[in-house]
């Protein structure tokens, strides 16, 4: 079976075609990166309009790159959400004239089970590596979330934790901002780093206690604030590069620690991290180091994987599709995600519920 996979939910315009065992033939994406960055952030409605312009082209170049063309498709997976509503609705209409023209099945997508399943792609380039056997926790850090998952199974997810404030996707763009560097920061900053001290300044570690898997990131982007404030914006490159390194350093030491606490609570040793984040090399290489200490195994997926791609929407489609399942035409996008299960475990392995977020 082959599933177009159709992703629009934030800045990347993005079509794929993948098989129903994850193998890649075609993958597209259109960044707006250059329509965002005098900005410093992404602007909804020049999003929408952005998708608007790039997705017939996006879907055409897909289709074209793969074998068989249009004929060869056989399903159509489209983000549902969450993200920017107007941005959403333009991935969610093409794909439901698609499927009907077409008479296909179409299923709704949730972008967060998307980057959790990404890591069972299979790109002609890659080193052919066993994807994690379920279960295992999965750590889903991007612009918009931060957030430990159980994953038990393609349609059983629970939320351990996440954060109280901004992503750490956020705080790399804001930070990125406030230093005057650009959009999007993380990657920008991951650059500088590499050639920075990270023990150059001593941020405070947030959440620091042992006990809790909840992230908070809005403190550090103060105390970053704080010290271009008293101690002046860096001189130099070696400055720079040694105030992002320090900056860096925090954020991706409180995303290990939570992550092997977090395998250490649940009794998993497999620990997935995913999503725009999981691309930054301090973080995929500490991540690394960590897990060989505690002999966890850590599946990371290739960088084109982690970022914003609609190979990973097609992906966690393939087993509702294939069980035969789709979805109305007449189906809703949402902002914010809407049934994720949220709780966290007791000791015995027992969930305790808490309330949904409210819509
Ligand atoms: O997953 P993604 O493409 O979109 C969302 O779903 O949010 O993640 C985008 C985020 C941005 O905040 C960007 O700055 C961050 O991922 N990012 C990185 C790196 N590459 C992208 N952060 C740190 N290091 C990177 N190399
Ligand atoms: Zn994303």
């Amino acid at each position: 079976m082959r599933v177009l996979g159709i992703e629009s939910s934030c800045d990347e315009t993005a079509a794929a075609l993948v098989t129903d065992t994850g193998e890649v033939l075609a993958d597209v994406v259109a960044s707006q990166i250059a329509t965002h960055s005098p900005y410093g952030g992404i602007v909804p409605e020049l999003a929408s309009r952005a998708h608007m312009q790039a997705v017939i082209p996006v879907i055409r170049e897909a289709i074209e790159k793969a074998p068989g063309g249009l004929s060869g498709v056989d399903a159509i997976a489209v983000t549902q959400g969450p993200g920017l509503v107007g941005s959403l609705l333009v991935g969610v209409q093409v794909a439901k004239a698609l499927a009907w023209s077409l008479d296909k099945p179409l299923v709704g997508v949730n972008h967060l089970d998307g980057h959790l399943f990404a890591i069972y792609l299979r790109r002609p380039d890659q080193v052919s590596q066993e994807g994690p056997s379920m279960p295992y926790v999965g750590l889903l850090v991007s612009g918009g979330h931060t957030a430990l998952y159980r994953v038990e199974g393609f349609d059983d997810i629970v939320l351990l934790a996440q954060t109280r404030d901004d992503a750490a996707g956020e705080a790399f763009d804001k930070a990125a901002k406030l230093l005057g560097l650009g959009y999007p920061g993380g990657p920008l900053i991951d650059r500088l780093a590499a050639k920075g001290d990270a023990a150059a300044i001593s941020f405070p570690m947030p959440m620091a206690s042992r006990k809790t898997l909840e992230f908070s990131f809005s403190g550090l982007k103060t105390a970053l604030a704080r010290h271009v404030q008293t101690r002046g914006a860096p001189v130099d490159e070696t400055e720079l590069a040694d105030l992002c390194a320090s900056f860096q350093a925090v954020i991706v030491e409180s995303l290990v620690r939570k992550s092997l606490l977090a395998c250490e609570q649940e009794g998993l040793d497999q620990l997935v991290i995913t999503g725009g984040v999981a691309a930054n090399r301090g973080l995929r290489a500490r991540a690394k180091e960590a897990c060989e200490e505690r002999g966890f195994r850590l599946f990371v997926p290739p960088p084109i994987s982690c970022t914003d791609n609609a190979a990973m929407i097609a992906m966690a489609a393939t087993r509702r599709l294939a069980s035969g399942e789709r979805d109305e035409l007449s189906f809703a996008v949402y902002s914010r995600d809407p049934d994720r299960k949220r709780g966290k475990f007791r000791r015995d392995g027992t969930l305790v519920a808490r309330k949904p977020d409210v819509q």
